[in-house]
């Protein structure tokens, strides 16, 4: 495995596709390991009679709800790349004025069949629609449940911190609020939660060859920031010290435990080890407890690995439960080619089932 540039392989892909198909979210025409991500929202328990003989939703129990979702896991298990994983948008439903608690018997299955369960998402949503029901609060949540068929999975949180924030540990709060055109018929989701989705889970290239995903390569640099006293005055240390990239890298390189014993401990893992540990160690003595601060320095991408094949094709997402095509536009948007499957794709028609 080698580095290079993203771009470099831009000009080797065609544009990104959208691909539309009529079926059923439980059998799908696609081969095996073509898919990256599966992003989608289907019908919650109990909610809405989209009019299909088909449709999934209108389960008599609870229990042949979850047995339904469960196909269609094994279902995106098969079409899902060693790399791929699943985010799956599903709220809870009132029966019998109680909380029935669809999320977490979805997860009890899932992790049952052999899935990794690796977040339980809360989409948090300040407004919504007004709810009849006095004796409770509104509901003004669901989950964004994200599941990998294995423990390795294809992950960036690098990039996705750079584009949303919240620093280097995102939590798993997401404050998403409906967009005007999701009306109450159609259920579309956010675009928003989408691209969250994707930028977390869906490489923009995958080798063709190999199934590679492209992953991002990150290294700290030396750029502290300039608005915190202790970083300028680290900055000032080292640069009157004349510390070299070298220096600076060895602080890193060791950490914060290590670098203060390079001096005493003379045995090494290797000449490489010891040297980083004595850089290390020179250049705490000229900063001092300031040190510290260039292990927080600034990390930028520095390039993508490259399985070497030179086959790429760019990440592919799929939303089994289409509907309005939401997931397949910003897909598209992002540069991956998207995949909708749904019984009656972009018009169902729909009828409201009450709920309180
Ligand atoms: C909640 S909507 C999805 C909305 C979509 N996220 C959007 O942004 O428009 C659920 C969709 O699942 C479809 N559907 C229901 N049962 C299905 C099944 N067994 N297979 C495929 N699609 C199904 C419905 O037709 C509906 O379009």
């Amino acid at each position: 495995m080698t580095v290079s540039d993203l771009a470099s392989w831009e000009p080797e892909l065609p544009p990104a596709v959208t691909q539309l198909m009529p079926g059923d979210a439980r059998s799908i025409d696609l081969p095996a390991s073509s898919v990256d991500l599966v992003v989608t929202s289907p019908p919650y328990w109990q909610k809405r009679d989209y009019g299909h003989e088909d449709q999934i939703g209108l389960e008599p129990t609870p229990a042949a709800y979850v047995s339904a979702i469960m196909d269609c896991l094994t279902e995106w298990r098969r079409l899902l790349r060693p790399t791929g994983s699943v985010f799956l948008n599903v709220g809870d439903t009132y029966y019998k004025k109680s909380l029935i608690g669809i999320p977490g018997r979805i997860e009890a299955a899932a992790v049952d069949a052999g899935w990794v369960v690796r977040n339980r998402i809360i989409w948090a949503k300040d407004g919504g629609m007004p709810e009849p029901a006095q004796n409770r609060l509104a509901n003004r949540h669901e989950y964004v449940i994200h599941l990998a068929p294995r423990q390795s999975y294809y992950y960036d949180l690098f990039g996705y911190s750079e584009e949303i924030g919240n620093g280097a540990n995102p939590g798993d709060v997401w404050h998403i609020n409906p967009e005007r055109n999701m009306g109450a018929h159609l259920a579309p989701y956010p675009r928003e939660l989408v691209r969250r989705a994707i930028l977390l889970a869906c490489p923009p290239q995958i080798c063709l060859t190999c199934n590679t995903p492209r992953r991002r390569i990150v290294a700290r640099t030396r750029q502290l920031d300039p608005s915190r006293p202790q970083a300028r005055r680290a900055m000032e240390l080292a640069e009157a010290a004349e510390l070299t990239d070298a220096h600076i890298a060895a602080i890193q390189a060791t950490g914060v435990s290590d670098a203060g014993k390079a001096l005493k401990v003379q045995t090494g893992t290797g000449r490489n080890s010891l040297s980083v540990q004595v850089l290390a160690a020179e250049a705490k003595a000229v900063l001092g407890g300031y040190f510290r601060e260039f292990t927080f320095a600034r990390r930028v991408t520095t390039g993508w690995t490259d399985c070497g094949h030179h086959t790429p094709g760019r990440g592919v997402v799929l939303d089994p439960f289409a509907g309005t095509g939401t997931s397949l536009r910003v897909a598209n948007d992002m540069g991956r080619d998207a995949i909708g499957v749904d019984l009656t794709p972009l018009m169902p028609a729909v009828n409201s089932v009450a709920g309180s």
